[in-house]
């Protein structure tokens, strides 16, 4: 490791889930982004020497946009990867063939297989059909009076546009969401032990979640190579049937980068929209003003769905590997060092965003959230993401202005997404 330029000690440990269990740490981010923005952070994991910290959002995006330098596929996206000695089950399932672990060129291959499915026009053609969608899924609650945002509402629109997109049928869906669930439930509960933990027994408990999660991995292959079999056999119009019959230099894809795509979709595109909607939620209890705001000037939805996507920053971090010795502000970084790029952190940098900490529906530049990332894997399905969240609450203040948070949220546990799981709310 070089020495850090910017040397203020070991100030916070943003490589365990309980620094956010209250949400995004802000003040840590803050301090980190004035005195420490390249900071070099140690890790507690034996096997795990350390990494950059990039708080700022000029670095974020750079780092982004030069994938030579700062490489997603050595060895992938996530902080870790679990104990190389151990050969971690969770672990090898999420480093399957996955366009987001990929490098230019192969990245843009698979890439562009896929892209024109997410293209305007595509995703227009989507709207109608969601917002009956959501009028349907509201018509159900009109006589509740308090209900969980969540399972009524956030979890059920993201995973009905993937279905429909995927073409995954009814009869399987209820499945799908099963399974989902699954793996947000066990793997955000492992985290990564310290030595009290596993002292107090949380091994025997963190076993049990590794092979639930691995269970649930196994399931979802299945699933959709049974799909990919099928479309193979009899092509359709969907997403499954245009990965299905792709070929990559005359063959067709391999079934490592099948599974890769299919876990991609189903994890990537569910859990971040639903943690952002209800993320939304919150925003307009806290800050009533700005949701009459929304309800008097219509207009408004678009921008505040910006907004939101910049106020909660549902994918925490990414993971680059420098591919050379580099820098970046001055600090020197070592081929083979980790870079890790804190999303929430650069949403809230203040020589970007005025007042920053404030939640503003009309916020000029609310656009300039990087909340999809940035450069050559900024998020394939950003404009299917915003689609969901701008039609969610134009219907949703349609028809239940009143709407409101009435208990905290419970959170996910977990340094990754930014989820929560359950929001009691009363229309
Ligand atoms: C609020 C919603 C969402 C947020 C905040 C979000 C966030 C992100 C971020 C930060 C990345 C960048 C990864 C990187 O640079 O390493 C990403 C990539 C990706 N997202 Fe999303 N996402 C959202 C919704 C969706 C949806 C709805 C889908 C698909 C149905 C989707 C599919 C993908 C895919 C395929 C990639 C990889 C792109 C690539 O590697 O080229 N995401 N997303």
């Amino acid at each position: 490791m070089s020495k850090p330029v910017y040397d203020i000690g070991q100030v916070c440990e943003l490589d365990r889930w309980e620094t956010f269990q209250n949400g995004q740490p802000n003040d840590i981010f803050t301090r980190l982004r004035k005195e420490a923005p390249v900071y070099w952070h140690e890790e507690y994991l034996p096997f795990e020497n350390g990494f950059w910290a990039l708080t700022k959002h000029e670095d974020i995006v750079r780092v982004s946009k030069d994938p030579k330098t700062f490489s997603s596929a050595t060895p992938g996206i996530l902080m870790s990867y679990g104990d190389p000695e151990q050969g971690d089950p969770v672990a090898t399932a999420a480093l399957v063939g996955n366009m987001i672990a990929m490098d230019p060129p192969q990245h843009q291959v698979y890439r562009k297989m896929v892209s024109p499915r997410f293209s305007p026009k595509s995703i227009r053609e989507f709207e109608e059909g969601l917002r009956n969608k959501i009028k349907e899924i509201l018509d159900g609650l009109a006589d509740k009076k308090e209900f969980d945002f969540v399972t009524e509402i956030a979890e059920k629109i993201p995973l009905w546009v993937l279905c429909e997109m995927m073409g995954i049928e009814e009869s399987q869906r209820q499945k799908v969401r099963d399974i989902v669930n699954n793996l947000t439930d066990a793997s955000s509960q492992m985290g990564n032990l310290n030595d009290a933990q596993k002292a107090a027994g949380a091994d025997s408990k963190h076993s049990e979640n590794a092979l639930k999660v691995w269970v649930s991995y196994m399931e979802l292959f299945k699933m959709g190579r049974d799909m990919i079999e099928e479309r193979r056999k009899n092509p359709t119009d969907d997403l499954m049937s245009v990965v299905a019959n792709s070929k990559v230099e005359g063959d067709g894809l391999p079934p490592e980068l099948l599974d890769g795509f299919f876990l991609l979709m189903v994890i990537a595109g569910n859990e971040t929209t639903r943690n952002t909607l209800t993320g939304g939620l919150i925003a307009l209890t806290e800050n009533p003003a700005e949701k009459l705001k929304l309800i008097q000037d219509p207009d408004l939805f678009s921008n505040a769905t910006d907004e939101m996507l910049r106020w909660v920053s549902s994918v925490i971090y990414m993971r680059r590997t420098a591919a050379c010795d580099t820098e970046i502000r001055g600090q020197p970084i070592k081929k083979g060092e980790k870079v890790v790029m804190w999303y929430g952190s650069a949403n809230r940098d203040e020589e970007v965003f005025e007042d920053s900490h404030l939640f503003k529906v009309d916020r000029e530049d609310a656009k300039k959230h990087i909340a999809f990332g940035a450069g050559e894997h900024l998020c394939l399905g950003n404009r299917l993401g915003q689609m969901q969240i701008r039609v969610l609450y134009e219907e949703l203040l349609g028809r239940f202005p009143n709407i409101e948070a009435i208990s905290k949220p419970t959170r996910v546990p977990s340094n990754f997404l930014n989820g929560i799981s359950h929001l009691k709310v009363k229309i």
